[in-house]
C-alpha cells in the first residue's frame, strides 16, 4: 500500500500516550488543533473542518459485494472490480508529501472473544488521535494480531490531497470528490477524500457496522446502531437493554440517562452510546458488547442541564470538531449554557455574537459538531462495561424523531410484530448526514445507512435470531418528539424519560399490566410513575394517541420500502402488516 500510494514516510502507532501528545502538538503546529485552556479544558483540542467536510456522506458511500443483490436497494451499489480500479486511481500516490500511519486498533476489549480487529493506513494524524479515544489501539492490538487468531480487517484511508515537495498543508485536507467504499465478501474497507468521523474514522461505522453486519449475518450473531444502559433499581436489581434511534435521535442522551426528582435510588449505567454487538451465549440469552472505548457525540443541545454525565465526560481529554471557540480559549455550542457568549469565533472562524446571530440567523456550532471522548470518563459508566462476555440484554427499543403519529411507547405484541416495529421505523432526517433535514424517510433498526448487505435478508437475520433464543428480549417503540398543535414538543424528555424506561423495566419483568392497541400494548396513566412531575391525565392521552386513520396512512408509507425488497421480504413482514391492517 505505500507503493501505491508513496507517502513520504510510515509511522508504526504504538498507542503510547506520548505518542498521543506528540501527535496533537503536530497537529497544533499544522494549525488543525487549537490547544484549549488547559485550566478550562485540560487535555482538550479543538479542530475547525473544511466548511464541505462536516457529515457521513451516504450518497458517497458503496457496498460494493459481488452482486447487486447482495448489496440490495438501499444501498449504492458498483461492481467491485471496476470500484477497485478507480480506487487504485486515487489511490495512486494520494499520500505524497505526507505519513503513513499503521494504525492497529480492536474493536471490543482486546480480551473479549466477541472483539474483532482491525488495521487503518491513514494519512490523517487528526484520525490516528481520534481513534486512541474511540477505539483500542496500538502495541497490544499488535500482540494480538501476532497471535494469528483473529482475521484483520484491511481499513485504507486518505484525505486525498498529496503535498508537493514544499507545498504548505491547510488546517483541514480533504478532497471534493469522496468514496467510502465496503467490500463486504473480502473484508476490506476503503475511504477516500474525507477526514470526518463516521467517514474516516473506519473502525466506527465502516467497521462496527457495515462489515460487522455481514460477518454477524453468517455467524449468527447482530451488529446493531444501538445505544446499552442498565438500569439499576433502589432494590439492586439491575436490567440491560439496547435500544436503537437513527443518527442524532437522542442514543448518547439515552445511554446517560440522569434519573429525574422522585427516581431516588435508581441508578442508570452506561455500557454505550452508539453501537452494539449482540450475542447469544450457550444459555440462549443476548449478551451485549459496545465495540467502541470513547463517545463521538452532537455537542449542540448538550448541557449540563439536558446531560451532565456527558459534560462531566469531555471535560477534559477531549477533541471538539466544528463547535464555537470563545476567547477565553473554551468551547461554546449552542444549547450549552443559556446565556450564550458575547463574542466568539464560529465554527467557521468568524466572529459571532448573539446579535449577529439574531440578525442571519448564523449558528456558532455546526449542528453536527462533535466531541470525542473517552467513555472511561463517564461517570456512569457501568462497572461491566468492558466485560469480554458483555451485559445480558431484556428489551430492544427502537425510536425515531416523529412530530406526529407515534405515541410516545408502545411494546409490540411479540418477536415478529417488534421486527416489524423496527423494520418499518421512520425518522425525520438530521445534520448527521447530507440531505433534507426533517424529510420522514423509512430507517429500519437505525440501521439504513449502516447495514453492508440486503435489508430484506437483514430483517430475515433479525427474525432469524429468535430460534437461537431461550430468553427472547421484549420490544418496545418510543418517541420523544411528538408535537402539538403549535409545534411544541409534547414530552418533556431528557431525564424524565426514565418514566418510560421505568415501564419498559417492570414489563420486561411481568410487573405491570399494559392496554391492548391496534399497534400494540400501552401504558395507562396510571401505569407510568409520576411522582414530582406534573402531567396532566389529557396531555398523557394526546401524547399516547393512536389514531386509526393516521396509522393507516402509516402503513402506506410502510409499503414504500417494502415493495423496494419485495423480493428478499420475510413472509413475517407481509403477514405482520395484514395483521395490523386488520386491526387497524
Ligand atoms: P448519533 O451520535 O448521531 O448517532 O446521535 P445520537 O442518537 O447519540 O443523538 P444524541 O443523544 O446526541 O441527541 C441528538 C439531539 O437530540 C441533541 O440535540 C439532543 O439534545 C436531542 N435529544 C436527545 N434526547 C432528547 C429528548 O428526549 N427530547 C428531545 N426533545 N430532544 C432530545
Ligand atoms: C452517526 O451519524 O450515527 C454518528 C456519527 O454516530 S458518525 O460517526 O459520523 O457516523
Ligand atoms: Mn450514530
Amino acid at each position: 500500500m505505500a507503493e501505491l500510494t508513496q507517502p513520504m514516510n510510515v509511522h508504526w502507532v504504538d498507542g503510547s500516550r506520548e505518542e498521543y501528545e506528540q501527535l496533537c502538538s503536530q497537529l497544533v503546529e499544522s494549525r488543525t488543533f487549537v490547544k484549549l485552556n488547559e485550566k478550562l479544558w485540560p487535555g482538550c483540542y479543538y479542530a475547525r473542518s473544511d466548511a464541505s467536510d462536516v457529515a457521513r456522506v451516504e450518497d458517497r458511500t458503496f457496498i460494493s459485494s459481488f452482486s447487486k443483490d447482495g448489496a440490495g436497494p438501499t444501498n449504492n451499489w458498483e461492481e467491485p472490480f471496476s470500484m477497485r480500479r478507480k480506487l487504485k486511481g486515487l489511490f495512486d500516490g494520494c499520500m505524497r508529501g505526507r505519513t503513513m500511519y499503521v494504525l492497529p486498533f480492536c474493536m471490543g476489549p482486546i480480551d473479549s472473544p466477541m472483539s474483532q480487529i482491525g488495521v487503518q493506513l491513514t494519512d490523517s494524524a487528526y484520525v490516528v488521535v481520534s481513534m486512541r479515544i474511540m477505539t483500542r489501539i496500538g502495541l497490544p492490538v499488535f500482540r494480538e494480531i501476532d497471535k494469528d487468531v483473529k482475521r484483520v480487517v484491511p481499513c485504507m484511508h486518505s484525505v486525498g490531497v498529496p503535498l508537493a515537495p514544499g507545498q504548505k498543508d491547510v488546517s483541514w485536507p480533504c478532497n471534493k470528490e469522496k468514496y467510502i467504499v465496503h467490500f463486504p465478501e473480502s473484508r476490506e474497507i476503503w475511504s477516500f477524500g474525507s477526514g470526518y468521523g463516521g467517514n474516516a474514522l473506519l473502525g466506527k461505522k465502516c467497521f462496527a457496522l457495515r462489515i460487522a453486519s455481514t460477518i454477524a449475518r453468517d455467524e449468527g450473531w447482530m451488529a446493531e446502531h444501538m445505544l446499552i444502559l442498565g438500569v439499576e433499581s433502589p432494590q439492586g436489581e439491575k436490567t440491560y437493554v439496547a435500544a436503537a434511534f437513527p443518527s442524532s435521535c437522542g442514543k448518547t442522551n439515552f445511554a446517560m440517562l440522569v434519573p429525574p426528582k422522585g427516581f431516588e435510588g435508581w441508578k442508570v449505567w452506561t455500557v454505550g452510546d452508539d453501537i452494539a454487538w449482540i450475542r447469544p451465549d450457550e444459555k440462549g440469552q443476548l449478551r451485549a458488547i459496545n465495540p467502541e472505548a470513547g463517545f463521538f457525540g452532537v455537542a449542540p443541545g448538550t448541557s449540563w442541564e439536558t446531560n451532565p454525565n456527558a459534560m462531566a465526560t469531555l471535560s477534559r481529554n477531549t477533541i471538539f470538531t466544528n463547535v464555537a471557540l470563545t476567547p477565553d480559549g473554551g468551547v461554546w455550542w449552542e444549547g450549552m449554557t443559556k446565556e450564550p457568549p458575547a463574542e466568539c469565533l464560529d465554527w467557521q472562524g468568524n466572529r459571532w455574537t448573539p446579535e449577529i446571530a439574531k440578525q442571519t440567523g448564523a449558528k456558532a456550532a455546526h449542528p453536527n459538531a462533535r466531541f470525542t471522548a473517552p467513555a472511561s470518563q463517564c461517570p456512569t459508566i457501568d462497572p461491566l462495561w468492558e466485560d469480554p462476555h458483555g451485559v445480558p440484554i431484556s428489551a430492544f427499543i427502537f425510536g425515531g424523531r416523529r412530530a406526529t403519529v407515534m405515541p410516545l411507547v408502545y411494546q409490540a405484541f411479540n418477536w415478529s410484530a417488534g421486527v416489524y416495529a423496527g423494520a418499518t421505523m421512520g425518522s425525520e432526517m438530521t445534520a448527521a448526514a447530507a440531505g433534507t433535514i426533517g424529510k420522514v424517510r423509512r430507517d429500519p433498526m437505525a440501521m439504513l445507512p449502516f447495514c453492508g448487505y440486503h435489508m430484506g435478508d437483514y430483517f430475515r437475520h433479525w427474525l432469524k435470531m429468535q430460534r437461537l433464543l431461550s430468553m427472547t428480549p421484549r420490544i418496545f417503540h418510543v418517541n420523544w418528539f411528538r408535537k402539538d398543535q403549535n409545534g411544541s414538543f409534547l414530552w418533556p424528555g431528557y431525564r424524565e424519560n426514565m418514566r418510560v424506561l421505568k415501564w419498559i423495566v417492570d414489563r420486561v419483568h411481568g410487573r405491570v399490566v399494559g392496554r391492548e392497541t391496534p399497534i400494540g400494548w400501552v401504558p395507562r396513566y396510571e401505569d407510568i410513575e409520576w411522582r414530582a412531575l406534573d402531567f396532566p391525565r389529557e396531555k398523557f392521552e394526546e401524547l399516547q394517541t393512536v389514531d386509526r386513520d393516521a396509522w393507516k396512512l402509516e402503513v402506506i408509507g410502510h409499503e414504500e420500502l417494502f415493495i423496494k425488497l419485495h423480493d428478499h421480504l420475510p413472509p413475517e413482514m407481509v403477514y405482520e402488516r395484514e395483521l395490523l391492517i386488520c386491526r387497524l
